[in-house]
């Protein structure tokens, strides 16, 4: 051995160093070949969700309630903003079938137009659940059940709401203005539905006009300086069907330099945080609650419906109405 050369020890030298590096990367490829994953706890179930929009502080507080709640029930939630376009809401829809999650749900901006998308669903055998608002469709059996708010009974309480109003007023002639939200949409349709069955046998009470504000604050403070232009200080009551279109009525009431609550009463649907403080202000006269928390019923009904489980038709949420007849000093945070 003390006979070889340098050049023969750098060659022996060489070919250990390769030796090792072979057995390294075989030893490599054999673990890639079966790969030990890491321990992923499954989700229990894949939801598919289409939300309509962001057009109100209701909306968000929704889709944040939504978001929360499927993340404590371990449920793997797929998540799209239709940004305001049944086109988009469709076409989410048909990506969630694409995808085959266990169950679908969305909040749809209109009633009519679901017929060829949710049968679509159906024949893929996955479930839907109406969230928030309703449809109309040829064939029955398309959707589950509905998770969502009575928005003639909403309609309801702001009628009966202002005919105790008239009373105490003493007044014999009400001219009132309704800022409705989206054209065909179930709370625009029941609301207004609500309100006017209510008020509809009270001879005193004259609509004067319904103007669509979308449930966008811009639109429900274009809606009130075009009907301020109209009627001026005739105008005895605003009935706007969110919070959003009544605070971007008060700014126009305001600039008239009409005191809104006094000269004009105001009444407004959901009871989000920023209505609530105007009506503590008196500048709102009252506020009927949509609650937008509907996650947890979204939830328990998913997890339902994959185990097979029956579920119920109409899942109603417990509402409250707020308004200048009531102590509102210990109201907690609204959350939305
Ligand atoms: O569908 C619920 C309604 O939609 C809420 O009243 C409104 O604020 C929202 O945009």
């Amino acid at each position: 051995m003390r006979g070889r050369s340098y050049c023969d020890k750098m060659k022996n030298g060489l070919r250990r160093l390769l030796t090792v590096a072979v057995a390294a990367v075989l030893c490599m490829g054999m673990f890639s070949g079966c790969e030990q994953k890491p321990e992923v706890e499954e989700p229990k179930l894949i939801l598919g969700f289409s939300q309509l929009g962001s057009e109100s502080a209701w909306r968000i507080g929704n889709t944040l309630d939504i978001e929360e709640k499927a993340e404590k029930y371990g449920i793997n939630l797929m998540f799209d903003n239709a940004n305001q376009k049944q086109e988009n809401q469709i076409a989410a829809i048909r990506r969630f079938i694409a995808y085959k999650v266990d169950v679908i749900a969305f909040s749809p901006i209109v009633e009519e137009g679901w017929d060829n998308v949710l049968t679509e669903a159906k024949n893929a055998g996955i479930p839907v659940i109406l969230v928030d608002r309703d449809i109309n469709t040829e064939e029955e059996g398309l959707t589950t059940c509905l998770i969502g708010a009575d928005f003639y009974n909403e309609g309801v309480m702001a009628g009966e709401y202002l005919i105790r109003k008239a009373d105490s007023l003493g007044l014999d002639h009400v001219n009132i203005v309704e800022i409705t939200g989206t054209e065909d949409s179930t709370p625009m349709r029941k609301r207004q539905a609500g309100f006017m069955d209510t008020i509809g046998s009270d001879g005193r009470m004259e609509v004067m006009e319904s103007i669509n504000g979308d449930f966008l604050r811009s639109r429900g403070a274009e809606c009130m300086r075009e009907l301020l232009s109209k009627y001026g200080d005739e105008i005895d009551v605003v009935y706007s069907h969110n919070d959003d279109m009544t605070l971007g009525a008060l700014t126009e009431i305001e600039a008239a330099g009409l005191v809104p609550g006094q000269d004009i009463v105001i009444i407004s649907i959901d009871g989000g945080q920023e209505a609530i403080d105007v009506l503590k202000e008196g500048r709102i006269n009252c506020v009927v609650e949509c609650t937008p928390m509907l996650g947890n019923a979204l939830m328990n009904t998913a997890l339902k419906l994959k185990n097979g489980e029956e579920v119920e038709a109409m899942i109603h949420p417990n509402e409250r109405f707020f308004s200048d007849e009531q102590d509102l000093s210990n109201l907690s945070p609204r959350g939305y």
